[in-house]
């Protein structure tokens, strides 16, 4: 290693001391891995779709920044959701962007965020390095939302922004809707936020828009978000956020103007052109997802957790002591990347995941190779 010359040691100390104090986002390498760790769909576009969306990109005028294609992507995801009357929808480069801008278009002095935990882990991420206040409330026991915990903390901290991942990752459950209701109007009275991260939205029984689209003028207050991650374009970075749109305007101006790229939008354009494909997709991965579940149960040493995701959390080690649980899931979980399946140790997360391992739900083969690599490893 080179010695660090003086005016990187300078350069360095003008980074925020938080900033250097902070991990960065660890993305495991998963080469040679049977990759069951992100809730990524197991299922590629048939060859011949492929070519065609080889060809339709080879069109694109990569040399001009992203244009009136994204107008075209905003009318397509609009149709695809259903947008409520009166709302308007704006386009991040996956939901990760839109919950930084949303931090940022919130930062006041004092504001904060509030979320359940365990939760989506960028919620509190996106709080801190905008240097706003986070809240976690404890889920309660059996993974649903603490209603009492939830409007308690509401009144005592009146977070600008609260957020609900409808369904929750990693538990994978979905909220009780009349519990939603009584956050909803808590945050309504408060005039603050609310915003319903529906990220696995495919794999799910319910939708929050139906609420919205029921009485949209009684819910100007909450933000509906959502990605194409999940459906089956993780690798392509489009999410939108929805909402009134006379918020979803002031939001929306803090959003970089390209942030799109042409190819996303493009892509995106074309998965939606052929959204049958994908909700046969999602109907595989669901079904897939109830013969995980069984395997799962039957499995002496599991406990799965009902889930409305692509994604079934299983506790693996049971004994109490949260130390000792975590060290054996990192154990179980170490014992299924040497069997080269990758999948997420969330045992360390929060005190509630101790002894669990989050497993991505894939395809029939993909299961059976995950499921043999835990009973293994056991
Ligand atoms: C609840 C939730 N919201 C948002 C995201 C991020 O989605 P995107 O890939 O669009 O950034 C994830 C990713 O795992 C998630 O679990």
């Amino acid at each position: 290693m080179t010695s660090t010359p003086p005016e990187l040691i300078a350069a360095l100390a003008r980074i925020r001391p938080d900033v250097q104090g902070m991990h960065a986002y660890a993305v495991p390498d998963s080469t040679g891995l049977l990759k069951m760790d992100a809730m990524e769909n197991p299922y590629r576009l048939p060859p011949a779709l492929r070519q065609t969306l080889g060809e339709r990109l080879g069109q694109v005028a990569i040399n001009r920044y992203p244009g009136g294609r994204a107008d075209d992507l905003r009318a397509a995801l609009a149709r695809h959701a259903g947008l409520p009357a009166g709302w308007a929808l704006m386009l991040g480069n996956g939901s990760d962007e839109l919950i930084g801008l949303l931090a940022l278009a919130c930062d006041v002095p004092g504001a904060s965020i509030l979320a359940p935990a365990p939760s989506f882990v960028m919620y509190q991420l996106s709080a801190q390095l905008q240097g706003l206040g986070f809240h976690a409330v404890p889920l309660a026991a059996d993974f649903a939302l603490d209603e009492a915990a939830m409007l308690a903390a509401i009144e005592r901290h009146g977070p600008a922004l609260v957020y609900l991942a409808h369904p929750n990752n990693p538990t994978g459950t979905l909220w009780d809707a009349a519990t939603i209701a009584r956050i909803a109007a808590a945050q309504a009275a408060r005039g603050a936020l609310l915003v319903l991260d529906e990220a696995y939205q495919p794999f799910a029984t319910r939708t929050w828009l139906d609420v919205a689209r029921a009485d949209a003028a009684a819910h100007s207050h909450v933000l509906v978000m959502r990605t194409l991650s999940k459906f089956g374009l993780a690798g392509v970075r489009v999410g939108y956020l929805m909402g009134d749109a006379r918020l979803i305007a002031q939001i929306d101006k803090v959003r970089p103007p390209y942030n799109l790229s042409a190819l996303n939008i493009e892509c995106a354009l074309f998965a939606l052109e052929h959204a049958d494909e994908f909700a046969a997709q999602a109907a595989a991965i669901r079904a897939q997802r109830a013969a995980l579940l069984d395997a799962l149960a039957a499995m002496p040493g599991v406990r799965p957790y009902p889930s409305e995701g692509n994604m079934v959390l299983a506790r693996v080690a049971d004994s109490g002591d949260a130390q000792a649980d975590a060290h054996a899931a990192q154990r179980v979980f170490e014992g299924m990347r040497a069997r080269k399946v990758l999948v997420k140790n969330v045992s360390t997360m929060h005190p509630m995941l101790a002894g669990c391992l989050r497993l991505t739900v894939g395809s029939a083969p993909e299961n059976a190779q995950m499921l043999a690599a835990l009973q293994d490893s056991l």
